[in-house]
């Protein structure tokens, strides 16, 4: 029986330890089983005892059918217990099995009129996230853990399965790869008494990083083909649904491509094949948003599955602003950033299916992003993912490899002493390169429906809040 799993059970006479998951996805009736969790839900009545409990395995709780003689006055909501018995099958049609107890050992007793999270509550979601230390006992993050759980394990396997290697770039540098300024400096000693240089733990300044591009291209300069994901930082003062001091990021660096296209073809794989694996591995927490988080939501993203994402130019993407119908508070202007009204109506424009938006203005864009070489509307190499009810949610480039574009461009801002060490990546056997980043709770937000970013993440950190 692939995936069944009988527990452990280290000594012939002890009973098997079963996770819920496990109890409740058991083929047959079992004899002797010890189940531990936390309890969802106590119903006493004259002749029998039921209780409810989770261990996070599932979102189903295992139902406890009891003596009405076990019941104790430490056992309530919230309370962590061990229960051993007999596993038999269900005569309700909703579940598979329950456990007839035959002990139940209260292992933390808990005050459930003090506990904040009520027993039967649907709480909002904002209500919730006043207790991080405690959300994950609800339904709702539980499932969201488990999703992100496994969203991080398939990503991994979709990069390892094409011949990525993973790279684990640091969380501490010296550069600001975005040049946007937003910047978490570190490493500054508290009492800046002494000289100059004592202050700088590091002896020059140094950041929480904002992307770990700029070390993917080092590395994509030896393994051709490289990810990471991990901690990202932005000091954006921002208390937009959207926008986290402290997000995931998932990026890659592919050498040897010289077009968009191909940058494009991987975030689209990528997109999907992460989705499908959430979809079939997750279905019960997937649910559970599309159904009480994100109503009317079911259906839409194996049909989003079927479909190819779109694409068009940020020229073309400008001139479908300028002809809507609708006003934008930003008007649209070629040359101008696109806003949240703007990516908004464009999904929209398109079916609202995710849009790639390639080719922006030279002048909107970093530094490492390759000239277009195109006229007077002077472009370049640029894409920008945006899907429904979020936004963008990648974005990526085709990088300057070319050491004569790339040194005056650093010329011109003064970052040439700077950006020494990537020069040296142009001079010491340049290939066309290119990669994108992926903000991994956005890509939540988008799948789950979830509105605020804050929602999609364990310990949320953004400004003015910083909780545990
Ligand atoms: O578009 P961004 O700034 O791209 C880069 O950092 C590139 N260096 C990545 C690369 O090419 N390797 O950020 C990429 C994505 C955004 O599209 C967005 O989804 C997410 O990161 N992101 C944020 N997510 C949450 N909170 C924030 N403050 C975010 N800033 C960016």
């Amino acid at each position: 029986r692939a995936g069944w799993c009988w527990g452990l059970r280290r000594c012939a006479s002890l009973p098997r330890a079963l996770r819920v998951r496990e109890a409740l996805q058991a083929p047959e009736p079992l004899e002797r089983v010890k189940v531990q969790g936390w309890v969802r839900s106590v119903r006493s009545q004259k002749e029998v005892l039921f209780l409810h409990l989770n261990d996070g395995s599932s979102l189903e709780s295992l139902q406890i059918v009891a003596d009405p003689s076990l019941e104790s006055r430490d056992l309530t909501f919230g309370s962590a217990v061990e229960v051993q018995g007999k596993l038999v099958k269900s005569p309700h049609k909703k579940q598979n099995m329950e456990l007839k107890a035959e002990t139940i050992h209260v292992v933390g007793p808990c005050n459930a009129l003090l506990f904040p999270l009520k027993m039967k509550e649907r709480h909002p979601l904002e209500y919730v996230r006043q207790f991080p230390h405690l959300r994950c006992r609800n339904n709702t993050l539980g499932s969201l853990l488990r999703i992100r759980s496994e969203a991080t394990a398939s990503i991994h396997s979709f990069f390892q399965d094409n011949g990525y290697v993973h790279i684990h770039t640091p969380i501490i540098t010296s550069n600001d790869c975005e040049g946007a300024g937003e910047l978490f400096q570190i490493g500054v000693a508290n009492e800046a008494k002494e000289s100059a240089e004592k202050t700088h733990f590091f002896n020059v300044p140094a950041f929480l990083t904002v992307s770990g591009q700029l070390h993917l291209e080092v590395m994509a300069g030896a393994f051709t083909r490289v990810f990471t994901f991990g901690p990202t930082f932005r000091a954006e003062n921002s208390q937009s649904r959207r926008h986290l001091a402290e997000f995931y990021m998932v990026e890659a660096e592919l050498s040897f491509t010289e077009s968009l296209q191909d940058i494009m073809q991987v975030m689209e794989d990528l997109f999907k094949t992460v989705t499908s694996t959430v979809l079939s591995k997750c279905p019960h927490d997937v649910e559970l948003f599309h159904k009480y988080i994100a109503s009317g939501q079911k259906g839409r993203l194996e049909q989003m599955l079927k479909k190819r994402f779109v694409i068009i130019s940020y020229s073309e993407a400008v001139e479908i602003l300028k002809q809507a119908s609708q006003g934008f508070t930003f008007k649209p202007e070629w040359g101008c950033d696109l806003q949240r009204e703007h990516e908004k109506y464009l999904v929209k424009h398109c079916g609202e299916i995710p849009v790639f938006v390639i080719n922006y203005p030279y002048d909107l864009k970093p530094f490492y992003m390759r000239d277009n070489e195109d006229g007077p509307q002077h472009t370049v190499a640029a894409v920008d993912l945006l899907v429904p009810g979020v936004g963008e949610l990648c974005g990526g480039s085709l990088r300057e490899e070319r050491l004569p574009f790339l040194e005056s461009r650093l010329q011109r801002l003064g970052l040439a002493d700077t950006y020494q060490w990537y020069l040296d990546l142009r001079k010491f056997g340049s290939v066309p390169h290119g990669g994108f980043g992926m903000g991994f709770e956005r890509y939540l937000q988008y799948i789950l429906g979830v509105d605020n970013i804050k929602d999609v993440i364990p310990f949320p950190r953004f400004s003015h809040s910083c909780l545990l």
